[in-house]
């Protein structure tokens, strides 16, 4: 956001660390996907890259229907008012319990990750006497290239391999309650090139068409992925979103007209959310070290991993700035937070104005994977707020100390 006296504003009601999301931004990118995808196609959202409640209800009055992981972002997005019926439930590590929860609530869209979760299901309709449809995630046996991070098309933790589908196929049938409506195929994230998850869609569709051939079954609907990044660093280009449901759009078409009508889901998290966010964090001290110029921030990597390259062999700055009106001398600055690791570092050798205590910097397109993917107790600083803008129009949407405050429980020892 650019909107400088607002955020000051917000920090000097809310105070530092903030993370400030813009609601217009999260908008204009469900219009730049949703509102041109072929009307059988139903984007999702998925809530790991933010489940902050007030976003995903934004996002889901916005015709977004929501994909959940886990029995807390289920219970989010019911909070958020989205009936089961229409949510999207997978990942790899439903417990027992997890999985009776979901298909007690009449999750429309459960999607099955291994042969265990298949017997879960078994169990479920045995005991309840009810029918159940169900969607098989598929690892593919194919590879692709051009994702930064691979979830099938390899050897991987997600998904049923496409040559154990048979088994798959058997054992979902093998009680006549349970039915394959559908099919999962995820094969990768941070994908700027719109062909490569063109072509990712060719193959998910191939997939789909093969399985009906040969088992017979009639789906009713098709996870075809999504992985549609955005550019973080210097040299990466902006997704071309146009291309991307153009080439979709006329596969699917294609899809239709040799199988029949059926529903499409595409799921998008980081792309919908990661340019809306702004973390802002205060400069508590600035130090010279051994020739190298350090600022220390009171935010850093426990809010924001990705910021200090956790994952990354090549440690990248995403965009920052300093919010400092008046000219100041220019200079590299190693940008640490409060953390008693080397490796808090949102910003490595920073070209730009010498930091003094009190100033704000912003660190932009933080709006995916910051919280969630970050190790938030680890010394136990105070989380940021969440802040939701609208115009010229905020909320606080999450307070700092929601979850950090530790209480003492009482322990009865004789
Ligand atoms: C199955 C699945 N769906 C959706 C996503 C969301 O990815 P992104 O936030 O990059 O859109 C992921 C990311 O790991 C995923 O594994």
């Amino acid at each position: 956001m650019d909107n400088n006296m607002l955020i000051r504003e917000l920090v000097s009601k809310y105070d530092t660390p903030l993370f400030v999301y813009d609601l217009t931004v999260v908008h204009e990118r469900i219009r730049d996907l949703a509102s041109h995808l072929h009307a059988a196609i139903q984007l999702f959202y998925s809530l790991k890259a933010n489940p902050n409640a007030t976003l995903v209800h934004e996002i889901h009055k916005s015709g977004v229907q929501l994909e959940v992981c886990s029995p807390y972002e289920y219970r989010t997005a019911i909070r958020c008012g989205v009936k089961p019926g229409e949510m999207m439930y997978l990942g790899p590590g439903k417990r027992t319990e997890d999985i009776v929860e979901a298909l007690d609530g009449g999750v429309g869209y459960f999607i099955v990750e291994s042969l265990d979760e298949l017997d879960v299901v078994n169990e479920w309709s045995a005991a309840t006497g009810k029918q159940v449809g169900i969607g098989l995630r598929v690892n593919p046996s194919q590879t692709i290239q051009g994702s930064k991070l691979k979830m099938g098309g390899i050897s991987r933790q997600f998904g049923i391999d496409e040559d154990v589908l048979d088994k798959a196929v058997e054992r979902a049938q093998c009680t006549g309650r349970v039915h394959i409506y559908g099919l999962h195929v995820y094969y990768g994230t941070r994908i700027l090139d719109a062909d490569v998850i063109i072509s990712n869609t060719e193959s998910v569709l191939d997939i789909a068409g093969r399985f009906m051939r040969k088992y017979g079954i009639r789906l009713q609907y098709l996870g075809i992925g999504g992985g549609m990044g955005v550019p973080y660093f210097a040299a990466e280009q902006k997704l071309d979103s146009r291309k991307l449901v153009a080439g979709i759009n006329e596969r699917v078409s294609r899809f239709i007209a040799s199988f029949g009508p059926i529903k499409f889901m595409m799921e998008s998290g980081r792309f919908l959310v990661a340019e809306a966010g702004d973390y802002i964090a205060k400069v508590v001290s600035t130090k010279t070290s051994k020739g190298t110029h350090y600022v220390i921030l009171d935010g850093g990597t426990h809010h924001f991993a990705a910021g200090g390259g956790t994952g990354s062999l090549l440690k990248k700055n995403f965009p920052i700035d300093a919010l400092v009106d008046e000219r100041r001398e220019m200079a590299p600055q190693m940008l640490a937070g409060p953390l008693c690791t080397p490796e808090d570092l949102l910003g490595r050798q920073v070209e730009m104005p010498l930091l003094q205590k009190g100033d704000l910097v912003r660190i932009r397109r933080t709006g995916a994977y910051g919280l969630t993917a970050s190790p938030v107790l680890f010394l136990s600083h105070r989380l940021p707020r969440e802040i939701l803008v609208w115009g010229d129009q905020y909320r606080l949407v999450r307070d700092h100390d929601e979850y950090l405050f530790p209480q003492v429980k009482p322990i009865h020892r004789p």
